[in-house]
């Protein structure tokens, strides 16, 4: 490992490890079509460090101090044609810098490339442990710049060609805590700057990332990348059977998933926390019309029973709420496709006249039961 002073007497210069070297040279290179997957790459590592400052925080709830909130930020910047990825995790010291990005390879670092060579697809990356270097796909240069409670910010820049150089950050904006990636984007991929397209990328990819992703937009106010389906769901809310609001002075559903994610989904801590949610439901819709004649006539039917919680949980998740069961919320989904497709239920199958009869509710009622308001 070369570390050679540069004329900038903080400056530090490293050459990257041979074999990433490669990969680097392979990456920058060789056309890929499928380009997008770095977005995914850089996400999954912020969550994972997300994650590691949430577990070390079940020890120890100061370490968390240094930015309490967790998060992950998405900022592009058509002015200097940058993307950033910033994350509010853990963050890496400066040894992690030199270590993890650049001179201790990865046991994956050739099997990817032979893989690669082999005809396999780019997007195979993250399974090899060597995720972070797909900014190359679509980047010329990357900075990070990251600040882990044990040490100072640092800055680690490179351009690939062989080395990357570490610098303490004494003029930059303080972190806090964690990581910003910044990509300066290649000429042909200024597309990666565009919001509609970033929050297809986000929605397509990194749907189940556990933290909030908000996408800095032009009009400069940060969004949670699904408040758009948000306010659709407000325009369609007079076409809609029901939806969910919550009390004045409870949780938004955005504060809530910000709230279940540091509260490191401990449910009797946030139970109390989360807000009421109120049902209100649309009397003149038809789906709520022939819901209400089916529950008179079969007044104890499950399959009613069925339908109508899952009418609650999907008013849940267009309000912007997280489900705290998805499993009982898929069988139920399971059932009725089951029932779309004309497909017998195995359970229904010695008896019955009709499939509708035999749904089993395996949910609890919700705490906030469904309440009719209006
Ligand atoms: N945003 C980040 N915050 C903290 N550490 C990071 C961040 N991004 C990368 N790292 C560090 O760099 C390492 C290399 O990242 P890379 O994506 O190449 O591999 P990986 O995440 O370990 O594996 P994979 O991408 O296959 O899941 C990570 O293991 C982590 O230690
Ligand atoms: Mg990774």
């Amino acid at each position: 490992m070369a570390d050679v002073q540069m004329g900038d007497r903080d400056t530090e210069t490293f050459a990257f490890q041979a074999e990433i070297n490669q990969l680097l040279s392979l990456i920058i290179n060789t056309f890929y079509s499928n380009k997008e997957i770095f977005l995914r790459e850089l996400i999954s590592n912020a969550s994972d460090a997300l994650d590691k400052i949430r577990y070390e925080s079940l020890r120890d709830k100061s370490k968390l101090e240094s930015q309490p909130e967790l998060f992950i930020r998405i900022v592009p910047d058509k002015v200097n044609k940058t993307l950033s990825i910033i994350d509010s995790g853990i963050g890496m010291t400066k040894a992690d810098l030199v270590n993890n990005l650049g001179t201790i390879a990865r046991s994956g670092t050739k099997e990817f490339m032979e893989a690669l060579q082999a005809g396999g697809d780019v997007s195979m990356i993250g399974q090899f442990g060597v995720g972070f270097y797909s900014a190359y796909l679509v980047a010329d240069k990357v900075i990070v710049t990251s600040k882990h409670n044990d040490d100072e910010q640092y800055i680690w820049d490179s351009q690939a060609g062989g080395s990357f150089t570490i610098t303490r950050d004494v003029n930059g904006e303080p972190l806090g805590r964690g990581t910003k990636v910044t990509l300066f984007l290649k000429e042909d991929q200024l597309e990666y700057l565009e919001e509609r397209k970033l929050k297809d990328l986000v929605k397509k990819h990194s749907e189940f990332i556990s933290y909030p992703i908000y996408l800095w937009t032009e009009k400069t106010i940060e969004k949670e990348v699904s408040d758009d389906e948000d306010d659709e769901t407000k325009k369609e809310e007079e076409d809609s059977p029901c939806c969910l609001v919550t009390g004045e002075y409870g949780w938004t559903a955005n504060m809530e998933r910000i709230m279940k994610a540091q509260a490191l989904r401990d449910n009797s801590m946030s139970s109390y926390m989360s807000s009421k949610k109120t049902m209100e439901i649309n009397p003149d819709n038809g789906i709520m019309e022939e819901l209400r004649k089916r529950a008179e006539v079969y007044e104890n039917d499950k399959s009613v029973k069925d339908l109508v919680l899952l009418l609650y949980e999907t008013a849940l998740l267009t309000s912007g709420f997280s489900l705290d069961e998805p499993n009982t919320f898929a069988s139920r989904i399971h059932r009725m496709l089951k029932l779309g497709l004309s497909i017998e239920d195995k359970s229904t199958e010695k008896g019955g006249n009709t499939a509708t009869e035999n749904y089993t509710i395996d949910a609890k009622i919700p705490p906030t039961a469904p309440k009719n308001v209006t």
